[in-house]
């Protein structure tokens, strides 16, 4: 079955590879692509988007959404973030994780005039012809201004995918994950907000579904320039994971976003998916984290969160889409 979605991307290095399998892969109808301010400024993840769309040929909208957190500005906390995600190669060189995309061409695509959440808000205001879902793969900024437009709009989408949360895994500060940490006013909103399907997809499967360098020899050999550049992707990553954050694998790194589009693909990919209530904490020491209960008794569930994933069969689906790239 074809699913119909709309990705909203802060790209990023795993947000790419996300972009790229999803106009790749024929399961995805890629209906449009906004962008938000995460990992780097709205201008650079705008910017980098551009240039992957190009990369894949993919003529799909593109939306630039908002420049800033609903609530508090984050850019003093992001330098020290910039520092813990960053590596030294051999020859000295600094690198971020989630760096401007210099090494592709420029690009001239056009950005649509209206600002992505108008965007979602226009789209979802009556039930699309096709049913539509929405990917968010950054913090969750534009879709939470989207329902202070019109909170009507959730009863429209199919269901509302969210790379984000740890429950047993954190990265941005010692309870939080970073798109949730980074606008946690905004995850708290679209928390509540009454979703019909909400799927989270947070570190604690993420770094279970792992790429390693043997699967970069994978992509190495498929040779096409998705390929290539996921290679680039995950080469950086790896290193960082290995400096900074080991995982269970050695040689390997998280590559979170694109699970979201591998779930679509091929639901079996997430594997213990518990149905939960989960909030957003605003307060002190726990601001930003994902709050989940999992008392018995709880009957206020609106979240389906995955706590395992299968490695094997994630890296599969992106091979299978890399070789479609020209
Ligand atoms: C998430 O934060 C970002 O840095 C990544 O792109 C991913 O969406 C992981 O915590
Ligand atoms: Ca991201």
């Amino acid at each position: 079955m074809t699913r119909r979605i709309i990705l909203d991307v802060d790209t990023g290095s795993d947000d790419a590879v996300a972009v790229m399998l999803a106009a790749l892969n024929p399961a995805i109808d890629l209906m449009a692509v906004c962008t938000v301010k995460g990992n780097q400024p709205l201008d650079n993840t705008t910017e980098n988007t551009k240039k992957v769309l190009d990369l894949v040929h993919s003529d799909i909208p593109l939306y630039r959404g908002c420049k800033e957190p609903l609530v508090r500005n984050a850019a003093p906390w992001q330098v020290q973030f910039e520092d813990r995600a960053t590596v030294v190669d051999e020859e000295g060189k600094k690198h971020f994780i989630h760096e401007d995309f210099d090494m592709l061409p420029a690009s001239d695509r056009k950005i649509e005039d209206t600002p992505a959440p108008v965007f979602y808000s226009e789209y979802f205001k009556n039930k699309p012809e096709v049913s539509t879902s929405i990917v968010c793969v950054g913090p969750l900024t534009n879709l939470a201004t989207a329902l202070s437009i019109n909170p009507d709009i959730v009863s429209n989408i199919e269901e509302l995918v969210i790379m984000g949360g740890g429950d047993d895994e954190s990265n941005a500060t010692s309870s939080s994950e970073f798109n949730f940490f980074f606008d946690p006013e905004a995850a708290q909103k679209v928390f509540q907000a009454g979703f019909k399907k909400m799927t989270i997809i947070p570190l604690d499967c993420t770094h279970k579904a792992m790429v390693t360098k043997d699967d970069c020899k994978r992509f190495e050999e498929i040779g096409t320039p998705a390929a290539l550049f996921a290679k680039e992707m995950c080469k950086k990553r790896i290193e960082v994971h290995t400096q900074r954050q080991p995982l269970t694998l050695p040689d390997a790194c998280a590559l979170h976003d694109p699970v979201c589009i591998a779930y679509l693909i091929d639901e079996t990919v997430l594997t213990d998916v518990r149905f939960l209530h989960i909030d957003c904490s605003l307060s002190g020491l726990t601001y930003g984290q994902m709050v989940t209960d999992h008392r018995y008794f709880q009957d206020n569930r609106n979240a389906h969160i995955a706590y395992n994933g299968d490695r094997r069969k994630f890296v599969d689906i992106m091979c299978e889409a890399f070789k479609l790239n020209y």
